[in-house]
């Protein structure tokens, strides 16, 4: 058992602007300890969160990949990257962040390098006038379908992947996962449903991604 990194350096005022460790999150956790080993032999030189949040995830993926890659974390609401910075410094784990919309102004210099890409997306149906903000509502606000969040970032995953990359996503059933496994299958990617859990009104599931 790899122990949840540490985070109580974030308090409940940081979480009334920072997305707070939640079922979807452990169950990304949870997915990437049950594969460490697949991780681990791949030798992951460059890892990318985006959307990091707090930063447990991409801190943990550090601990299993024992801290000899280079971990990138994104997120489009600046105290989410500050905090996952902290998060990382707190766990002895080194995370470069950057303040972006996915990893856009980095995609020219990061393409077909990424290794292990990891994203827990707004995938939360709402209308889509709910989107595009920079504050808590970017946590979850998902638009049509809980997708347009979630499509506009496939294009650049299908871009950053390196030949032998992992790419893993969390879904809800509401996101029509199988639509999103076809179109990456139509980009020459492999998806398979690596992880599933109900939590609460929530049918979460995480999918890995690899070329085909
Ligand atoms: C569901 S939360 C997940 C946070 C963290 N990864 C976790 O698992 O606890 C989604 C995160 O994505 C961020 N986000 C939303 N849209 C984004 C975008 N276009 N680019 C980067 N980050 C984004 C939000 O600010 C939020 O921190």
């Amino acid at each position: 058992m790899i122990p949840t990194p540490f985070y109580s350096h974030i308090s409940d005022e940081d979480f009334l602007s920072i997305y707070e460790p939640s079922e979807d999150t452990f169950l990304l956790i949870d997915t990437l300890e049950k594969e460490q080993h697949i991780l681990k032999s791949q030798k992951p030189l460059i890892c990318l969160e985006v959307g990091s949040g707090s930063g447990v995830v991409i801190t943990f993926l550090a601990k299993i990949t024992e801290n000899k890659s280079f971990y990138i974390a994104t997120d489009i609401n600046l105290n989410a990257c500050i905090c996952s910075k902290k998060t990382g410094h707190e766990n002895n784990v080194y995370v470069e962040t950057h303040c972006d919309s996915f990893a856009s102004s980095m995609m020219q210099r990061l393409q077909g390098n990424i290794d292990i890409l990891l994203f827990n997306p707004p995938y939360v149906l709402t209308p889509s006038e709910e989107i595009g903000k920079k504050d808590i509502s970017a946590a979850w606000a998902g638009g049509k379908d809980g997708r347009e969040v979630i499509d506009k970032f496939l294009p650049q995953a299908i871009n950053l992947l390196s030949p032998a990359g992992f790419f893993y996503i969390v879904l809800i059933k509401e996101n029509k996962p199988y639509e999103i496994i076809s179109f990456m299958h139509d980009n020459g990617f492999h998806g398979e449903v690596v992880a599933e859990r109900k939590s609460g009104p929530e049918n979460l599931l995480v999918i890995k991604f690899s070329r085909s």
